[in-house]
C-alpha cells in the first residue's frame, strides 16, 4: 500500500487549453477538502527544476473558473528532458515534501510525469488539449471550447462566401490529428475535410470541388494544419476552379477564451477524480472520460495506442455536404 498522500503539487504544462484554470481551482478546493496541501508550480516543469511555487489557498484560486489561458503559466521545457533536469525537480519536490503531483496537459507532458515516476515522484494526469489527440480519453479538457470557437468564425467566413460566391480554405489546428478540423467542419456544415490520417490528394479534391459547385453560393474547406497548408490547398484549387478562393488561418484565435460549460464540469469531474485516485493510493495514470465515465487510465496504456478519429463523423460531413 503506498504512502499517505498528504501534500501535493500541481502544474500545467504543454499548450494552454481552455478550462486549466476551472481545473486548478477544483484541484485546490477539492484537495482541501479532502485536508491535503497544495502548492502550484510555475510554467509547468521548467517551475520544478527552479523551485518556483506559490502556495494555493481555496481564496487564491477565486475568480478563475471562467478565464482561459493558466494562471499558473505553462511551458515546454527542454531542460526537464535532460538527466540533470529531472534530478534537479525531483531534489526541490523532495525538498518541499510533495507527495504527489497533478500534472495538467497532453501526453508529451504525461510522459515528462512518467519519467519522474522512475525517480520516485508519483503522479496523476489529467487530459488537457486543444487537438484532443489523447489516447484512453473521449475528451481533453479545451476541445469543446476550441470547437466552439471555431464553429462560430466558420459561420462568420460562410457568410462572406455566400454574399460573394467564393470558396474558403479554413485552417484549424491539429498537427497529428484531424479531430478539430472533422468535428468543426460537421457542426459547421463544411464541404470538404482534410485531415492529417488520411491521405490527401489536392487534384481529386480540386476536381471533386470544381463538380461540387453547380447550384452553390459557397465552399467550406477546412484543412487540419497536419494535413497541409491552407495556401497550398487554395492554389491547387485555384488551377481547376474560376471561382474566387481565400484562405483564412485561424491560428491561435482557436486557443484561448473563456471555457465552455461542457469544459467546465469536466475539470471539475477530472480533478475530483484525480485527487480520490491519489488518496485511494493510485499512481502513475491518467483521469479520462470513456463513455460519459470518468475513468483512470495507466501512463503506459495511454502510451501504447494512437487515438483513431471517427470515420463515420469524417465520412458524414461529406455525405451532408452533397
Ligand atoms: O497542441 C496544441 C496546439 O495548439 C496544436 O494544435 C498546435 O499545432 C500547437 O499547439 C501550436 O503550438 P504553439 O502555440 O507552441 O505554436
Amino acid at each position: 500500500m503506498s504512502e499517505q498522500v498528504k501534500k501535493i503539487g500541481v502544474l500545467t504544462s504543454g499548450g494552454d487549453a481552455s478550462g486549466m484554470n476551472a481545473t486548478i481551482r477544483s484541484i485546490v478546493r477539492y484537495a482541501i477538502y479532502k485536508k491535503l496541501e497544495v502548492i502550484g508550480y510555475y510554467e509547468g516543469f521548467k517551475g520544478l527544476i527552479l523551485n518556483n511555487y506559490t502556495v494555493l489557498t481555496g481564496n487564491s484560486v477565486g475568480g478563475i473558473i471562467d478565464r482561459g489561458g493558466t494562471f499558473l503559466y505553462t511551458a515546454r521545457s527542454e531542460e526537464f528532458k535532460t538527466k540533470e533536469g529531472l534530478a534537479a525537480a525531483k531534489k526541490n519536490l523532495d525538498l518541499n515534501k510533495i507527495d504527489a503531483l497533478v500534472i495538467i496537459g497532453g501526453d508529451g507532458s504525461f510522459r515528462g510525469a512518467s519519467d519522474l515516476s522512475c525517480l520516485g515522484i508519483n503522479s496523476v494526469g489529467i487530459p488537457a488539449t486543444i487537438d484532443n489527440d489523447v489516447y484512453g480519453t473521449d475528451l481533453s479538457l479545451g476541445f469543446d471550447t476550441a470547437l466552439n470557437v471555431i464553429i462560430s468564425l466558420i459561420s462568420k467566413i460562410r457568410d462572406t462566401a455566400s454574399s460573394h460566391e467564393r470558396i474558403f480554405v479554413i485552417e484549424v489546428m491539429g498537427r497529428n490529428s484531424g479531430e478539430l478540423a472533422i468535428r468543426s467542419s460537421l457542426a459547421s456544415g463544411a464541404d470538404y475535410v482534410l485531415i492529417p490520417e488520411i491521405k490527401v490528394d489536392l487534384v481529386k479534391i480540386s476536381n471533386a470541388i470544381k463538380n461540387h459547385r453547380e447550384g452553390k453560393r459557397h465552399t467550406l474547406v477546412v484543412v487540419a494544419e497536419g494535413a497541409a497548408k491552407a495556401t497550398d490547398v487554395a492554389a491547387s484549387i485555384k488551377l481547376l476552379v474560376e471561382h474566387e478562393v481565400r484562405v483564412s488561418v485561424l491560428g491561435h484565435i482557436q486557443r484561448g477564451g473563456s471555457p465552455s460549460a461542457v469544459d467546465r464540469i469536466l475539470a471539475a469531474q477530472f480533478a475530483q477524480k484525480a485527487i480520490d485516485f491519489l488518496i485511494s493510493g493510485g499512481r502513475n495514470a491518467m483521469v479520462g472520460l470513456q463513455n460519459n465515465k470518468v475513468k483512470t487510465v495507466p501512463f503506459e496504456e495511454v502510451f501504447g495506442a494512437k487515438k483513431q478519429i471517427d470515420r463515420n463523423l469524417y465520412d458524414l460531413t461529406h455525405i451532408l455536404a452533397l
